[in-house]
Parts: C-alpha cells; structure tokens; sequence
C-alpha cells in the first residue's frame, strides 16, 4: 500500500461546497414545500434562491476545471466489471470479498460510480437548474408590468423539481453509506478531506509519475 495523492484542492473544494450546497438546498427546498418548518417561510425562499445562485457559479468553475484538466474522462461509462460491483456490493461486502475495482489516479471510479455520477452530472442537477431556473423567472417584473414564461403552469415544474429533490436525497443517503465501504471505515472520506489516500502499490511506477506532476501542478 501507497500513499496517493488522489483528489486535487479544486477537486475536494467543489465536492463539499456541492455537498453543503446540496444539503441547504434540501433543507429549504423541503420547507417551502412545508414538509419542515427551520428558518420560517420568507426566510426559507431567500436563502434558497441565493444557495441556488452559489451552486450555478460553482457548477461553472466545475465545469471549466473538469475539462482543462481532462477529469471529465472519469465519468464515462463503462459496463467491464459492472456487475461484480454489483455483487460486491449486494454479498461480497458482507463477507469480506476483495475490491474487484482497483483504484488508480487515473481511474479512481468504479463502473456503478461512473454510471451514478453521470447520471447525476447530466441528468439529475441539469433537471434541477432548468425547472429551479423556471419555478424563479416563471413570472418577472418587467417594465411597469409581468411577464410570464410561456408554460401552462408552475404545477409541472414543481411536481419535476420536488422530484428531483427527492432522488438527490436518495443519492445523499446511499452515498453517505458507500462512502464507508472503502479500505476502512474512513479511508474515503478521509481521502476527501486530505487528498491523500492508501492505494495498492503494484502500478507504483506510473501512479508516482501522474502524482508528482499534479504535485507540481497543484503547487504553481
Ligand atoms: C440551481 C439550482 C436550483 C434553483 C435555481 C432552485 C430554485 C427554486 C425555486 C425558485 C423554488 C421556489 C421558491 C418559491 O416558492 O418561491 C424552489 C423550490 C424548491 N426547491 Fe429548488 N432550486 C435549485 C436546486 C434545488 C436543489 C438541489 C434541491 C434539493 C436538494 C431543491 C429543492 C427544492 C424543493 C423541495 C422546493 C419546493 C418545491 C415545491 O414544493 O413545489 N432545489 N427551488
């Protein structure tokens, strides 16, 4: 085992400004929905709205970084070992199996992460960002009087984005329990925090090469 510099400062800077920015947008996204009562209604809208404002420059940043340092490359599909990520998951974990994923700089996912998070980049906040996008402008000032976006009605919208909610939950929950399937109870978590991680030693000569280079990198 090796210790590997495997999550970059922007990397880990994004993940929990998206993580906290995510959770506060559950947390007052549920109580305009009336479902929990925090820091009353009015209040509940505004810092909404600004949470949602903060995750789309994030969301820009993100993007601008995951092409110019070619890590969107992380995130395509594949299906090789799929279905023993499957397997571990649902009995192998239970008795001790190894990882059939190794992690590496650069292949750090396994499939079913790949999948997941793809599916989350493309689908699930892209759907959240059009319809919160469409719930805020559905009806503007504009000049002495309103205008209106031109959909039906707010319902649809708010059925899509209430939705989405839920199924960002979903993932919040069963990430937080994956996230303890690592080498230890912590080592991923721990690696999202420090950058650092235990990795198995044997692409040694390759995985030390990218690593000084993003050394490197990280440090002009
Ligand atoms: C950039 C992203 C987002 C934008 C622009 C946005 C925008 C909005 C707006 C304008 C509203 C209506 C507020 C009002 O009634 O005045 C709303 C409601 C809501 N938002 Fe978001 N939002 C975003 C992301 C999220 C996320 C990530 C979550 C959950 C994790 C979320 C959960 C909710 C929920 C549950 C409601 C209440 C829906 C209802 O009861 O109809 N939003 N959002």
């Amino acid at each position: 085992m090796k210790q590997v510099y495997i999550y970059r400062s922007f990397e880990r800077f994004w993940h929990w400004t998206q993580a906290f920015l995510i959770f506060f947008l559950g947390l007052t996204g549920f109580e305009i929905h009336a479902s929990i009562s925090f820091f009353g209604f009015e209040n509940a809208v505004k810092y909404h709205n600004i949470a949602a404002y903060a995750l789309l420059i994030l969301i820009v940043f993100a993007i601008f970084w995951h092409f110019t340092t070619g890590e969107w490359k992380q995130y395509l599909p594949t299906f090789k070992n799929l279905k023993s990520q499957i397997d571990f998951y649902l009995l192998g974990i239970f008795r001790n199996a190894p990882h059939p994923t190794k992690k590496t700089v650069l292949s750090k996912l396994n499939p079913l992460q790949r999948l997941t998070y793809l599916g989350l980049k493309l689908l699930v906040i892209p759907i959240m960002v059009i319809s919160g996008l469409f719930y805020m402008f559905y009806r503007y000032p504009q000049g002495q009087g309103m205008a209106t976006i031109n959909i039906e009605s707010l319902e649809i919208i708010a059925v899509i984005h209430t939705l989405g909610a839920f199924l960002l939950i979903a993932f919040v929950v069963a990430h937080i329990y994956l996230i303890t399937t690592g080498h230890t109870i912590l080592s991923n978590l721990k690696a999202m925090i420090t950058g650092y991680e235990e990795l198995e030693d044997d692409d040694h000569e390759k995985e030390s090469k990218v690593n000084k280079e993003v050394k490197l990198e990280t440090n002009n």
